[in-house]
């Protein structure tokens, strides 16, 4: 080969390889990006009204903190007495909002108590799903 020759085999070559990394890191691109939906639905794997209240607390991890029947643990209180506290509605505005009821001394008193837990927001969950578990949990007090 001449040497202009090979001057234009390389610019060749290398223009071919910078399109062939074009579109590698494109595709890779396209992969990376999540997916809103299917994120959201991970987040709730196996959550809807028409499941019993007892499945509900376990699969939106209710359980995981206020023990496995709600009777409490170090971690949060025990939802064995909501009523004395609690109507339907509040509970479902509670659980949708936590942070705003963080101000009543109530809260300030058992934010002291489980200091290493917060009680998590559930405003991304179906209101009928919130409706039955707050139905169930003024069923659980006496
Ligand atoms: C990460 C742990 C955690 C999870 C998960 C959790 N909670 Fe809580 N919950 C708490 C803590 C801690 C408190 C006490 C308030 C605070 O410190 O935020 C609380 C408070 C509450 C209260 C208020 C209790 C009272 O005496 O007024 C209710 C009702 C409640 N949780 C229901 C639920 C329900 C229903 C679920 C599931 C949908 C749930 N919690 C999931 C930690 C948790």
């Amino acid at each position: 080969m001449t040497k202009p020759q090979i001057w234009v085999a390389a610019t060749l070559v290398l223009f071919f390889a910078l399109y062939i990394l074009e579109m590698s890191t494109k595709r890779t691109d396209e992969q990376v990006k999540p997916n809103p939906t299917t994120a959201m639905q991970q987040q709730n794997p196996q959550v809807s009204a028409d499941q019993p209240p007892e499945k509900l607390v376990v699969n939106l991890g209710c359980t995981g903190c206020h023990g496995g029947d709600l009777s409490g643990t170090a971690m949060a209180p025990s939802l064995h007495a909501v009523k004395d506290n609690w109507s339907r509605d509040g509970l479902i505005n509670y659980l949708r909002n936590p942070s705003s009821y963080m101000s009543s001394s109530r809260f300030e008193e058992l934010k002291s108590k489980y200091p290493n837990t917060m009680m998590p927001s559930f405003s991304n969950i179906d209101v009928k799903v919130l409706g039955k578990v707050a139905d169930y949990l003024i069923s659980l007090s006496k």
